[in-house]
């Protein structure tokens, strides 16, 4: 009918006329503020070189200067870190600028020495957990979790992202990491990939894993009371079993793990340790585990 056709053109004008108001404004843009601009290219800045600070924070594993630090009494200055590394004269404005970033981010504090005012480096918390080949109680040193997380192949399949959203591919969806790979990410598999990346990622897992386990029998220990027997589903060397173990005695305790895993589990008959596979086979206890 005439009406519905009145009506039809109509509706187009309004579409067009929506359509070039859209086009008009992909043209413009708002202009931020003079502070809103500087705050943004500042931002800019730290965010496109974040990774400076991760490369730093692996440099400094690299070297063991949080072992150094902790090996000096605590405090260092620069120079004294020179020495210790023995690292060349000429390179330390520059492991001063390193020590700088990571002084920002929390990884190293510094303190001015009241006589001469020289600056002091010295740990904190973060650094003090990556002092490596010290043998104390609930200190375990997360070196190697550094050193995974950021090493070539994890930094690689991170470069890669962009490429892998395009990629259109059936579900199940594979990682970035798997798909430039070919194994999964924590696979039994990395050691074909290559052996020391393989020994780097499990000896970091094992130290993240049984960083906190201490914290939790204190905060959370009420959990483990009145228990007989537990299985720890994938409980790895069976750090966190034996310090269960140590907290309630009366506890059974079995560890759960892949062969690779169990092959090279201490014999220490505190422990029943069983190889398998969790989708398989858990074997039966009260409770089960499962801690990451
Ligand atoms: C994140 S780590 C261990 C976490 C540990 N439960 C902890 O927090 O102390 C993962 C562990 O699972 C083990 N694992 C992986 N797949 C498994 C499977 N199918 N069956 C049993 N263990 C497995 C790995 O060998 C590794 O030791």
């Amino acid at each position: 009918s005439k009406q519905h056709n009145q009506s039809h053109s109509l509706h187009i004008i309004e579409q067009r006329k929506g359509e070039r108001a859209m086009a008009a404004q992909a043209e413009t843009i708002e202009v931020p503020s003079d502070a809103e601009l500087l705050q943004a290219q500042a931002d800019l800045w730290r965010h496109s070189l974040y990774y400076l600070t991760s490369m730093a924070l692996r440099c400094a594993v690299e070297h063991e200067i949080p072992t150094a630090i902790h090996r000096l009494g605590g405090l260092a200055s620069l120079p004294d870190l020179m020495t210790a590394l023995s690292l060349p004269s000429v390179k330390m404005p520059f492991l001063g600028r390193v020590m700088r970033v990571l002084v920002n981010s929390g990884v190293f504090a510094t303190d001015n020495d009241s006589e001469s005012g020289v600056e002091l480096y010295r740990l904190t918390p973060l650094s003090r957990v990556l002092v490596h080949g010290v043998v104390a109680d609930e200190h375990h040193s997360q070196k190697y979790f550094v050193l995974g997380v950021t090493s070539p192949h994890y930094t690689e399949a991170a470069l890669g992202l962009a490429d892998w959203f395009k990629k259109d591919t059936e579900p199940p969806v594979q990682s970035p990491f798997e798909e430039k790979f070919g194994v999964p990410l924590f696979d039994e598999k990395t050691a074909l990939l290559d052996e020391e990346l393989d020994a780097v990622v499990n000896k970091g897992l094992a130290a993240h894993d049984n960083l906190g386990i201490a914290t939790i029998l204190r905060e959370c220990g009420d959990i483990f009371k009145g228990l007989e027997s537990l299985t720890d589903c994938c409980g790895g060397d069976g750090t966190t079993a034996r310090a269960l173990v140590k907290a309630y005695p009366h506890i059974k305790c079995t560890v759960l793990d892949l062969p690779k895993v169990i092959d090279k589990a201490p014999t220490d008959g505190v422990i029943n340790y069983v190889a398998g596979d969790l989708f398989h086979t858990v074997p039966p206890s009260q409770a089960v585990m499962l801690k990451v």
